[in-house]
């Protein structure tokens, strides 16, 4: 529809109501009788984006009597449930196929910190059928005194997981501002097999348009076309809790990487650990579009009336970062941490030999003292005395790179590309060792840090890239990549959007909260000091992930750094992501991270990554990294003050002019492969709570 008759429809019913006491814009049709029917309006409703006098309303219409045609709704918007103190009704909105008969509308003109109600209207066989009733509430207007609640979700995986974290937030009926979701609201994979009796699983209308992932776990389809996207956000929004959580509470969204592609950065994906580009420009505008769809999130520049899902910038003009006032309060700062960020600083096909850091560059920063063992030497494999040892590498390269699923011709092209110039000893002797040749000797060679000593062992993998790297060498690297592409290897919000960030911060609000979808909260593994993991070379610190914002330690360290400067210490970062629950601060500034809703937890994760890399359960390794998490994950953050890497569930926090409150509401991670749809008492019993109160620069438990 055109946007000239939308703002002229709309315009003219805020008029009509204006100069009439109630019934503004109404008609004949009033007298038609109301039914409600969610089989109408089988994802229900939602509002979001509040501000003072503004918010977005969405719903999807479907009729199965007309499954091709343009639908039209009548949108009321009104002070009572019962929709006699009607504000707002705009009639013959229409509806498209073309995008699959969502609506999202931006109503205006409305009253601060005010709860209103909506609802929307379709005409069907002389009667009108509503859908479910929607709540929602504006924000306070700027200057007012007045604390503001929210809760902080993320992380919903559906695939044999139930929402009850949804449940216990609905359960206890907060009195919210609005829920703030920071991403993974889908997820984009799918086994291709039925799913196990009774559970639930998405499923694909149309398969052959998504990509086929093998996994040990079997076929996996991953969402490519707009119709599988679609599919994801159709199912998920079946679910009748996190429907009741939209109808109750406006939504702040953000996406972080499964809203497209795992570990996304940009419109790449990284499911084949760099043995092939996975740059997917059509794939990341289809999750795109299907995200602006479904989800009640409007551009800060959108007119009022109906959002024009058309003009919704997309990959690679996307811009979904942006910021909410409350009063005199909060400023809540929403950042886009996946679509202008560079790739992870290691690459997944990174050659464990070729050295990252080399002498010159240890120079440059201060560290030529810094890493003088034998373990660091390095030789150039061009020199003429190394031409038998290149060519053992290079078909050391080769053998890896075919059985990885390479061609040979591939393989030996890469093979030339990757083994030439420094390389590191490290990896270099242990090659020539299995082919029978003689080490070289390290005396008298350069120092520097290859890949290999970062932790990349293998050649197309995400340990050593994305996860388990070594911290105390790739913090040198990361110092290193930073120092030499000015700032841009680490930029992971991008040039404009780090402006905006710094921006914001300097409002006049008492508390700025940065919403970022990945967490602040530093997790390091320090093995260095325990004397039973073997190998002895295993004894290092480590961070689990480097996809989140350990990946960038001096980007992290400036943007904290210049909140805590602009606020006056009065910033908390609020992320998620990692399927664990934090408080913690970083860097001087207090994060909050929240647990998720029902993804795997970061217990379970870690079991796996750690088996993976070769240290199952049984071994010192796992025990430390997986048993004994928490404490490790404490003595390697000293900033951490609470941690709990197993439940589910969500937190509020409680935002006042002189304090932060943030409750975590915690289910045990286990319990969300069982239902509590009809159990509410059994699921109020497996919650517990935790509180803590954050002051300028620190956090305590309440
Ligand atoms: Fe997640």
């Amino acid at each position: 529809m055109s946007r000239a008759f939308t703002r002229r429809t709309l315009l003219k019913c805020i008029a009509a109501v204006a100069a009439s006491t109630a019934f503004g814009c109404s008609d004949d049709d009033d007298e038609l009788p109301i039914i409600e029917d969610r089989a109408f309006f089988p994802q229900s409703v939602a509002s979001g984006d509040p501000r003072p006098e503004s918010v977005v309303l969405w719903t999807r219409v479907v009729d199965s009597g007309r499954p091709g045609a343009d639908l039209s709704l009548t949108v009321q918007v009104a002070l009572d449930e019962s929709f006699s103190k009607r504000v707002l009704e705009l009639k013959d909105v229409p509806t498209t196929s073309a995008h699959d008969h969502v609506l999202k509308v931006k109503v205006t003109g409305l009253a601060p910190r005010t709860t209103y109600f909506y609802r929307f209207l379709y005409e069907e066989s002389g009667r009108r059928v509503a859908s479910p009733l929607g709540r929602t509430r504006t924000a306070p207007e700027a200057g007012a005194d007045t604390p503001v609640r929210f809760m902080v979700a993320n992380c919903q995986n559906y695939n044999g997981r139930y929402y009850n974290s949804w449940q216990r937030l609905l359960q206890l009926d907060e009195d919210l501002d609005f829920v703030v979701f920071l991403g993974d609201y889908i997820y984009e994979t799918t086994p291709e097999a039925a799913p196990p009796e009774g559970a639930r699983q998405v499923r694909f209308s149309e398969p052959d348009g998504a990509l086929r992932l093998s996994t040990s776990g079997g076929t996996v389809l991953a969402a490519a076309s707009l119709s599988n996207y679609r599919d994801l956000y159709r199912t998920y929004r079946e679910d009748p809790f996190l429907q009741g959580a939209h109808e109750r509470y406006p939504f702040i969204l953000v996406w972080d990487d499964h809203e497209f592609s795992d570990d996304s950065w940009s419109a790449h994906a990284n499911y084949t650990e760099g043995r092939q580009d996975e740059l997917q420009e059509e794939r990341r505008r289809n999750a795109e579009l299907a995200f602006f769809e479904y989800l009640p999130l409007a551009p800060d520049e959108a007119p009022e009336g109906v959002v024009d899902l058309e003009a919704t910038p997309r990959y690679p003009d996307t811009r979904i970062w942006r910021s909410f006032d409350f009063g005199s309060a909060l400023r809540l700062i929403v950042t886009d941490y996946r679509t202008r960020r560079p790739d992870h600083l290691i690459p997944e096909d990174a050659w464990p030999a070729a050295v990252a850091v080399d002498a010159s560059a240890l120079a440059t920063l201060g560290l030529t003292g810094a890493f003088t063992a034998d373990t660091f030497a390095y030789v150039d494999i061009d020199a003429q005395e190394y031409t038998e040892a290149r060519s053992i590498l290079r078909l050391a390269y080769v053998r890896l790179a075919v059985a990885a699923g390479l061609s040979q011709a591939e393989a030996a092209s890469r093979a030339g590309a990757a083994v030439r110039g420094p390389q590191a000893l490290a990896y270099v002797n242990p090659v020539l060792a299995q082919a029978g040749r003689a080490p070289i000797d390290p005396a008298g060679k350069p120092r520097g840090l290859g890949f290999v000593h970062l932790g990349k062992t293998e050649l197309f993998a995400r340990l050593g890239a994305r996860y388990v790297v070594v911290k105390d060498t790739y913090d040198v690297y990361a110092a290193w990549r930073d120092a030499s592409t000015g700032g841009e290897a680490q930029n992971v919000l991008g040039t404009e959007q780090r402006s905006f960030v710094q921006g914001a911060a300097a409002g006049p609000q008492a508390w700025k909260v940065l919403v970022s979808s990945v967490s602040a909260t530093s997790m390091i593994w320090d093995l260095s000091n325990k004397q039973d993991v073997t190998p002895e070379s295993v004894r290092n610190r480590y961070y689990f992930d480097v996809d989140q914002w350990d990946g960038v330690p001096q980007e992290k360290e400036r943007l904290l750094g210049a909140l805590r400067a602009a606020t006056s210490d009065r910033t908390v970062v609020v992320s998620g992501d990692i399927h664990a629950s934090f408080a913690s601060v970083e860097a001087g500034v207090p994060a909050l991270t929240a647990p998720a809703i029902s993804s795997s937890s970061v217990g379970e994760e870690a079991g796996e990554q750690v088996t993976e890399a070769g240290f199952p359960p049984g071994t010192a390794v796992y025990r430390y990294v997986v048993t004994e998490q928490v404490a490790t994950l404490r003595e390697g953050n000293p900033g951490i003050v609470f941690a709990d890497t197993d439940s589910h569930g969500f937190t509020v926090v409680e935002v006042h002019a002189d304090e932060v409150r943030a409750a975590y509401h915690l289910i045990p991670g286990a319990e969300a492969r069982t239902s509590y749809a009809e159990r509410p008492e059994a699921l109020a019993a497996r919650f517990t709570r935790r509180d803590f109160t954050v002051r300028a620069g620190a956090i305590s438990q309440a």
